[in-house]
């Protein structure tokens, strides 16, 4: 670890309080000056640390800026050794991830970037990426199973982060079938699971799950105000936010999937809504009856016709858009 990270790493660990320059050239064995030196290009790249002549350093309560201290930080013990990418704008992170899987990256990689010029949505769509204001995380997990298990990967994954999203905010985190995330019926996430198969053996052997949340987000384009909000969570570092989504999408991989859909159908805002979908090309509408064991939405359509969704997009028949 270079000089500068050592220092981010001991402020990140203090964060509300001065470590003396004195302190950190002990503990580091570097002069006071070579500490000073790093503390003025960790400024440079947009942390804010305070320097008080009687105290010493102390990173500022706002200080926003993604790092690798910052987030294994808040890692669990099982994944403090994680590989963590850290971009500062990227096209895709989802596209990066993929690009790493292929070199080999490990499991559970984590690959983050503070914006992204082509984020990508779910059918084809872009995703809003603005620099310093949101969280654009991809994780490679490794999992040769089933189309079938790796399309459950969504629903963990929805779950995970509305977990993560309950420990900052009061409001409960819903879930719009498959996996948009809202608050007050205005998504402040989505998430988009692409997976890498073996052409010989039919498995899915990579999953990259990629999650797009807008934490401090204010200003959106036009084409998505109406619909698109944040979770306007000011106090909390977007490092912590990573490691903490991290943290319980593994931990969750090792939970019962009973007890996970349990969690998404009661988040879900889809039980009993009239919908509009896609099924083989043919616009259609039902009733949703129920989300089956394996993540799929059971429509009812009026001729008695009932459907098992496993992906795709819906439409909630409603005026006020997903208001549960
Ligand atoms: C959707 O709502 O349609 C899914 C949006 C997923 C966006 C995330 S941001 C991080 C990752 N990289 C991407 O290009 N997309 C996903």
């Amino acid at each position: 670890m270079s000089l500068k990270e050592s220092i981010l790493k001991v402020l990140e660990e203090n964060r509300d309080q001065f470590v003396s320059g004195q302190e950190l050239a002990e503990r580091l064995n570097v002069s006071r000056a070579a500490v000073w030196k790093a503390v003025k290009k960790l400024r440079q790249e947009g942390h804010e640390i305070i320097a008080s002549p009687n105290n010493g350093y102390r990173l500022e309560y706002l200080s926003d800026i993604l790092s690798e201290p910052g987030i294994r930080l808040y890692l669990s013990p099982e994944n403090k050794d994680l590989p963590i990418f850290i971009f500062d704008e990227v096209e895709s992170t989802n596209s990066l991830a993929k690009k790493l899987a292929a070199e080999g990256a490990q499991n559970g990689s984590i690959i983050v970037a503070e914006g992204q010029s082509k984020g990508r949505g779910r059918m084809g769509r872009s995703c809003y990426s603005p620099s310093g204001t949101g969280l654009y995380m991809s994780m490679i997990l490794s999992v040769h199973e089933d189309m079938n298990s790796a399309l459950f990967t969504t629903i963990y994954a929805g779950v995970a982060v509305c977990r993560v999203i309950n420990r900052f905010v009061d409001k409960e985190a819903k879930i719009k079938w498959v996996n948009d995330i809202l608050i007050d019926g205005k998504k402040v996430c989505g998430i988009l699971t692409e997976s890498i198969s073996d052409f010989e053996s039919g498995m899915v052997e990579t999953v990259i799950l990629g999650i797009g949340l807008n934490i401090k987000t204010e200003n959106f384009p036009d084409e998505i105000r109406e619909i698109a909000d944040s979770i306007s969570v000011y106090h909390i570092p977007r490092n912590r936010f990573v490691a903490e989504i991290a943290n319980e999408v593994l931990c969750l991989k090792h939970q019962s999937r009973k007890t996970v859909i349990e969690e998404y159908k009661r988040r879900s805002i889809m039980l009993g809504k009239e919908i509009e979908y896609s099924d083989k090309g043919r616009r259609r509408s039902g009733k949703v009856l129920d989300i089956n064991d394996n993540g799929h939405l059971i429509v009812k359509e009026e001729s008695g016709r009932v459907t098992a969704l496993m992906y795709g997009e819906v439409v909630v028949k409603k005026a006020g858009l997903y208001k549960s």
